[in-house]
């Protein structure tokens, strides 16, 4: 029984170097970003930073990668959240958008954070400074809430 054990050890041990030989294509882009939302919008410092923080690594063309997220097979999961959190709002392009996506995304913004589903809960539990305090969710609501009057 040991010696099987020992085994399944070795064999996971393997695979694990193994998969560090596939990484995924980094998602960085050394491009301007006339369309960024900071630019688009008049957004207060403090609500840039939230959004730098904690949601740009899923929802920009520039991820940070602290090393412990190069190593697989968290990489992979996490370029699959990438990808998708960009399709779905890219802080970036935001500018791009037309007035009325613009308005459904920052109503998106609103009550993905009121409702505590952004940023996703696997990801601050890595990167701990993502998540939003009490005090830092209620300035992006009052931000969110102010802008949509003028919409
Ligand atoms: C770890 C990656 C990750 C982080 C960090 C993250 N998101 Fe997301 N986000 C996703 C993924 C994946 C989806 C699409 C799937 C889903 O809705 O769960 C998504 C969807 C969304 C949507 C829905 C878009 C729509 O059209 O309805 C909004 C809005 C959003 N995120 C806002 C935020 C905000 C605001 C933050 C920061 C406070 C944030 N996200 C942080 C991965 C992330």
């Amino acid at each position: 029984m040991k010696k099987y054990v020992k085994k399944i050890l070795l064999g996971l041990f393997v695979v694990l170097i193994v998969i560090q030989f596939f990484p995924v294509e980094y998602n960085r882009s050394e491009e301007a970003t006339p369309a960024d939302i900071s630019t688009a919008l008049q957004v207060p410092a403090d609500v840039q930073t939230i959004f730098t923080t904690s949601c740009y690594d899923c929802h920009s063309n520039n991820t940070k990668y602290p090393w412990y997220s190069k190593i697989q097979p968290g990489s992979w999961f996490m370029a699959n959240h990438i990808a998708e959190g960009k399709e779905e709002l890219n802080f970036n392009e935001f500018g791009n958008y037309s007035k009325r996506r613009q308005k459904s995304k920052l109503k998106s913004i609103a009550s993905q954070i009121k409702d505590d589903e952004m940023p996703l809960f696997s990801y601050t539990l890595i990167h701990r400074n993502a998540s939003l305090s009490e005090a830092q969710k209620q300035k992006v609501l009052n931000w969110v809430k102010n802008l949509l009057e003028n919409y």
